[in-house]
């Protein structure tokens, strides 16, 4: 079976970058890591690349905090095109993808979120779920669409909060179970098992 070409978006710690890397090569993941780019320079995640020997980048991202510019926007596109990415992953990737990316990459870009959506959207979802006092929270791969956080779900964990937990120790088990399930939801990708029907995935 042909291997999935993944396009990897990073801004920082880049662990779910890891875990990718390390299923890929436990063989659990029939995928290969084209391309990681960073719009942040000092991400650790590209130095976990360099040291998997994987090609990866720094694209500047332009003049806003919180999206690509139009200039920095089409730089990605190009890198990921010329990398001949099939899907891509954004893992703690920091900035709201804009319409011509989606649009470059329809169907084919998916996130991960530490928090059971469609609850807690948004920054710091880890500290939302627990100020919030939830007893269940966890994480969701999901499609990526023109709406933060909204897209198509493809897989969710649930992480329960116990009397003890602090902020941090919720932090590291909802990390744990996104490294598992964010390479389960692109080996289905990879095997061609997700189907799309509106709102809902069903695996084949
Ligand atoms: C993860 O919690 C992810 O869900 C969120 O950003 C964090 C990135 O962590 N979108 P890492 O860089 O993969 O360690």
């Amino acid at each position: 079976m042909k291997k999935l070409k993944l396009g990897i978006l990073i801004s920082g710690n880049g662990s779910n970058l890891q875990a990718i890397i390390d299923n890929i090569k436990a063989n659990k993941l029939n995928a290969e890591i084209a391309i990681v780019i960073s719009d942040n320079p000092d991400a650790y995640g590209l130095t976990r690349a360099k040291n998997a020997n994987i090609k990866s980048i720094h694209i500047n991202p332009g003049k806003y905090k919180t999206k690509l510019s139009d200039e920095a926007e089409q730089e990605y596109i190009k890198c990921l095109k010329n990398n001949k990415v099939d899907l891509i992953c954004l893992a703690g990737f920091m900035r709201v993808l804009k319409t011509n990316l989606l649009n470059a990459f329809a169907g084919k870009i998916i996130n991960i979120h530490p928090a059971l959506l469609p609850s807690f959207p948004g920054l710091d979802a880890q500290k939302q779920a627990f100020d919030y006092g939830v007893q269940y929270t966890g994480c969701t791969v999901h499609f990526v669409d023109n709406k933060v956080d909204h897209g198509p779900i493809i897989k969710q964990a649930v992480v329960e909060v116990l009397q003890q937990d602090t902020y941090e120790s919720l932090k590291e088990k909802i990390l744990k179970q996104e490294h598992k399930i964010y390479s389960e939801a692109i080996q289905l990708i990879a095997e061609n098992k997700i189907r799309i029907n509106g709102r809902k995935t069903t695996i084949i």
